[in-house]
């Protein structure tokens, strides 16, 4: 059988990647989180592992079959989705940050089962540490891909992620359109970069199943890695 010419490209690399969402306890029974599947996550973690990769997965609570021979670690919060990562990065030469990560979690976790009272209630939230902005402003950062979820002015705000957080590459995701995104098989999505000029560059990946759609990605990513034109 011909192999596809994707096929090896990430042969010998280790590729890091976060998916799913977390979960921030409010008490022993309640969670805060969201509507992420997990599913561009793990496309991205099958691909790469068809392309040659040794595939560390750092998920979030999601029900997805491991993709064969990637290794998986579950976690619940972004605290532990950050130590988990950082135990790992320094080994990866890619880290693809995919998790919808809740930007805040409640401030005090109660001990016991929070019993109602009063006719409304206010929960007090903390912001999360930013694990792909922690990881891409390391000393020796792996080729650091974020995503970026708006719903509005899509370009402008990742053009913004892309270079506030240091970024060598950002995945634009316009999650307004219910049929792709979030719960869905199919994606599209922008690709960001700035070139070793400082010059902004972009390349659109059409709406396509999130396996296309990850190919695209690790193919771009590889690519610039390779000729280190970022
Ligand atoms: N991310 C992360 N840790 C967080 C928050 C976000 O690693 N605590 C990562 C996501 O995995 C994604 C990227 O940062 O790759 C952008 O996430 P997004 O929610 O679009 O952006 P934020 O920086 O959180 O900003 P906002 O939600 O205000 O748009
Ligand atoms: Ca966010």
């Amino acid at each position: 059988q011909l192999l596809s010419p994707a096929e090896g490209v990430l042969q010998g690399k280790h590729v890091l990647i976060t998916a799913g969402p977390t979960r921030e306890a409010v008490d022993p029974v309640r969670y805060v989180s969201n509507h992420s599947s997990g599913k561009m996550g793990f496309a991205l973690a099958a691909v790469a592992q068809q392309m040659g990769a040794e595939v560390t997965l750092i998920a979030g609570p999601c029900h997805l079959p491991t993709p064969p021979q990637v290794k998986r670690i579950d976690v619940e919060s972004a605290e532990q989705m950050l130590k988990a990562v950082q135990d790992r990065v320094t080994a990866a030469d890619f880290f693809i940050a995919c998790a919808a990560v809740a930007d805040y979690r409640p401030t005090a976790v109660a001990d016991s089962k929070i019993k109602k009272s009063a006719s409304s209630m206010t929960l007090e939230l903390v912001r999360n540490p930013d694990i792909l902005a922690t990881v891409a402003s390391s000393s020796k950062p792996p080729f650091t891909v974020g995503f970026a979820a708006e719903t509005h002015a899509v370009a402008d705000y990742a053009q913004d992620k892309l270079k506030r957080k240091r970024l060598a590459m950002i995945a634009a995701n316009d999650v307004s359109d219910t049929s792709i995104g979030f719960n869905s098989d199919e994606n599209a999505i922008s690709l960001f970069w700035l070139d070793s000029q400082q010059q902004l560059q972009s390349k659109p990946l059409d709406k396509a199943s999130k396996q296309q759609i990850a190919r695209g990605i690790l193919e771009q990513a590889a690519r610039l890695h390779t000729s280190n034109d970022y």
